[in-house]
């Protein structure tokens, strides 16, 4: 009887272990497969500088920035002056040893109206330069084709809210690839279009400021995005993948949604949340073409009620359905952070935001961070990863940014470390739970023009002394920490397992 009763209770203890949450999970001493990719990111606004010159035309970021609505009236105009500084940046990642380097194109060098017609040669020539350095130094360059700086003349006939966008965005990308495809062999094609389109055209804390129809113009400006997107990977597939044999995919933000309780309310509102934000990009891409079913119900469900005829989600024609369904050749995830999600009818104002019916809050005992909206919860990567997986019939997946801010700018960034520890550690879990992650990407290289906050929140490896003309730069300890991790591939397995060296919750692992 005894030992039947002993049998049982290990029965539900191992059972227990094996439905462990991905919070408790102990720290993973164990290296990464040995094609995993290191890198670091940044983006031709944050870091350029040079707004002006070189026949570069005006982009929304610069008419944005001379609003004076940044923080400490902040601009890009010098930034960390990268356009000149480039060759001490790659020397930078030479000397942490990175794999690659994501950094992103600015529309306006290359074409200063936003059109073919207005080609600009100079601005071409400084992106062939800093590909032939990384060329020279061993980084694979990672580049990205819109991170944001969206040509100023675009705008004033609609921007993204104008479907004429689509045929310039793809002459613009045809252009790149024919100049730039021999030696760039990782292509994205946009940066975060949900920011884009949700704080640009829906509650205008990014350019180009445009609040006008919350509840409308995001869902446009997602529309012509992902064509966009579709129409450029078309064109790198019909006219360069043979010749130049790299590989094209978008880039998306997702935090976690982890739910409030685990009610089947509460999980619906989370699933829903998740669909909303990564899948209002993904499912059309990763899937069937088509936004997600959650969605499509839920915005017409509120657009009935407001007595619309139809939904305000715009509809996807059947042959675009079949032009934007499979454009990847990889999942680009950018993620910093998780929140809880509960259910929650609300229909106090029209937008894209009420439309999900959620609730979404933060545990206070979260570690914060130099940016509001960035608690540190490492474990939300593992959980987000399984989700891909699951839902996109695992891809393969380069994480393409991740990090964290303080408005301190301290060199001796140990809380930095801390984050990175514990957010890799979790990136390692996920491939041993069968995730298809192939490399991963730290933001920031550089402390840098954080959008709205100017450069009060920092996120580099490095620090950039913003009041010097010179823009020195110095490396952080997490620089250094980030060099030892790349250099390991990982973390030594334990040599005694009965004596963890580490705090289970990842931190300092490198004294
Ligand atoms: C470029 O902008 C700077 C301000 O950042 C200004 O001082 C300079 O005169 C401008 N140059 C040109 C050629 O317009
Ligand atoms: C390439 O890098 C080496 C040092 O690694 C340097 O000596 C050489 O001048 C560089 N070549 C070019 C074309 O930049
Ligand atoms: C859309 O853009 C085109 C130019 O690309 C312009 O002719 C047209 O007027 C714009 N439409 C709107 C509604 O602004
Ligand atoms: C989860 O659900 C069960 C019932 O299904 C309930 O007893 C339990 O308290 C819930 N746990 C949490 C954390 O909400
Ligand atoms: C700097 O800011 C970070 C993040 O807010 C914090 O964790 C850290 O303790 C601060 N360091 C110093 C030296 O003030
Ligand atoms: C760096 O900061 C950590 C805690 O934030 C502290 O324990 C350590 O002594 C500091 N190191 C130096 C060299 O100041």
């Amino acid at each position: 009887m005894a030992a039947v009763l002993q049998l049982l209770l290990l029965f539900a203890v191992s059972n227990l272990c094996s439905a462990v949450h991905h919070k408790d999970a102990p720290f993973l001493h164990k290296k990464f497969p040995p094609y995993f990719m290191w890198g670091t990111a940044t983006a031709s606004y944050q870091i350029e500088g040079a707004w002006n010159v070189s026949g570069k035309g005006e982009s929304i970021w610069d008419k944005f920035s001379h609003a004076g609505v940044i923080h400490n009236q902040d601009t890009g105009d010098v930034a960390c002056d990268s356009y000149n500084k480039y060759k001490e940046d790659v020397q930078l990642m030479k000397e942490m040893g990175v794999t690659h380097y994501r950094f992103s194109i600015a529309w306006t060098r290359i074409f200063p109206t936003g059109k073919a017609d207005s080609y600009n040669a100079a601005g071409m020539q400084y992106y062939k330069d800093l590909v032939a350095e990384l060329k020279n130094n061993s980084i694979i360059p990672m580049a990205t084709l819109y991170h944001w700086d969206l040509p100023q003349q675009l705008e004033d006939v609609g921007g993204w809210l104008n479907d004429t966008v689509i045929e310039h965005y793809r002459d613009y990308a045809d252009r790149v690839f024919s100049e730039l495809g021999d030696d760039v062999k990782l292509w994205l094609t946009f940066n975060e279009p949900f920011v884009t389109c949700w704080l640009g055209y829906g509650i205008a804390v990014h350019a180009p400021g445009k609040y006008e129809k919350p509840g409308v113009d995001p869902y446009i400006c997602a529309h012509n995005i992902i064509r966009s997107h579709a129409k450029a990977w078309h064109t790198y597939d019909d006219k360069y993948r043979e010749s130049q044999r790299g590989k094209i995919s978008i880039t998306l933000d997702a935090d976690w949604k982890e739910p409030k309780t685990n009610s089947s309310a509460d999980r619906a509102a989370a699933e829903r949340a998740e669909q909303f934000k990564l899948g209002w990009f993904a499912h059309p891409i990763y899937k069937n073409g088509d936004y997600p079913k959650v969605m499509k119900e839920f915005v017409a469900k509120k657009s009935k009620a407001q007595g619309l005829p139809v939904s305000r989600l715009p509809q996807f024609t059947e042959a675009e359905k079949c032009m934007i369904k499979g454009t990847y050749d990889f999942f680009g995830l950018n993620h910093y952070t998780t929140q809880y999600v509960a259910d929650k009818e609300d229909s106090s104002y029209v937008s894209y935001d009420k439309d999900q019916d959620i609730d979404v809050t933060v545990d206070p005992n979260w570690a914060s961070s130099g940016s509001s909206w960035l608690k540190v919860v490492p474990w939300g990567l593992r959980s987000l990863l399984n989700w891909i997986k699951y839902e996109y019939n695992n891809p393969d997946l380069y994480v393409t940014e991740n990090g964290v801010s303080d408005k301190n700018g301290t060199l001796n960034d140990t809380f930095r470390i801390n984050f990175y520890n514990g957010y890799i550690n979790n990136v390692l879990k996920a491939i041993d739970d069968g995730c298809n992650v192939k490399g991963y990407t730290a933001w920031s290289l550089l402390d840098n023009f954080e959008w709205r906050q100017g450069y009060s929140e920092k996120f580099g490896l490095h620090y950039v002394d913003f009041d010097d003309p010179d823009r020195p730069r110095e490396t952080k300890d997490s620089a250094k920490w980030f060099k030892k991790l790349i250099n390991t591939n990982g973390w030594e397995e334990l040599k005694d397992a009965s004596s963890p060296k580490y705090h289970p919750d990842g931190r300092l692992v490198f004294g």
